[in-house]
């Protein structure tokens, strides 16, 4: 590794954004890219990697999935586990929920930006699957990205960008820090 490295770190200060909502990606992902197995499985995400990953939703407390990972959570009652943010769920399916921290759309990725700007919202979690991703990277409204590399190379699954992109992104190293043993979280801003 070539850069300035310690555990918890922060290699870079966080430059202050004069925009209305920041949108920032979360992921835990294999070392060859994949963010599940083909079987939708998540078993090589290590529990520093949920740990982390709630703290990150405890505090932005607004995240957006799509409507696999939806069912996928829905099924694992991980709904019930994280506590105090609400989830947007993307589907053009007509989903009849009663959990009052869920709420369907079928807005586009930019109509739900502007959405949840008019409601004040000054933060938000794009939080996969691999389609959603896809989408909102199109867009160019993704600022950050934060990709929790685990110690595994699962050869096939599902992309952490479910479709290729058109667009070119380049990204900055903000932060890199130790989550666990032989786990990397990795800080990107993008630069616009
Ligand atoms: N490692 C991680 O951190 C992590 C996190 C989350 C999920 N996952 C994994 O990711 C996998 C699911 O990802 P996925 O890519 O298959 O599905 P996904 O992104 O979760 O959901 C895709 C679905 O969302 C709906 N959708 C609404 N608007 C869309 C748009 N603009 N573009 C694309 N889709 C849109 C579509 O359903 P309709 O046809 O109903 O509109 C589409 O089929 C699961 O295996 C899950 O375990 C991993």
């Amino acid at each position: 590794m070539n850069f300035p490295f310690r555990k918890g770190s922060k290699v870079y200060i966080a430059k202050k954004e004069n925009k209305e909502m920041r949108i920032t990606l979360y992921m835990a992902m294999t070392l060859d890219g994949f963010i599940a197995r083909d079987d939708d499985s998540t078993d090589f995400a290590s529990k520093n990697e949920w740990k982390s990953f709630s703290a990150m939703l405890k505090k932005v407390k607004y995240a957006v999935i799509g409507k696999r990972t939806y069912n996928i959570m829905a099924q694992g009652k991980e709904f019930e586990k994280i506590k105090n943010c609400h989830f947007f769920v993307m589907t053009k399916e007509k989903i009849k929920e009663d959990n009052k921290s869920i709420t369907i759309t079928n807005k586009s990725p930019k109509d739900l930006i502007k959405e949840l700007e008019k409601r004040g919202i000054k933060q938000v979690c794009i939080c996969g699957g691999g389609m959603i991703n896809s989408a909102f990277l199109e867009t160019g409204l993704i600022d950050e990205m934060y990709l929790d590399v685990m110690p595994v190379m699962i050869g096939k699954g599902i992309p952490l960008f479910g479709k290729k992109n058109t667009k070119k992104v380049t990204l900055e190293l903000k932060e890199v820090k130790e989550l666990g043993k032989n786990e990397m979280q990795l800080h990107y801003r993008v630069k616009k």
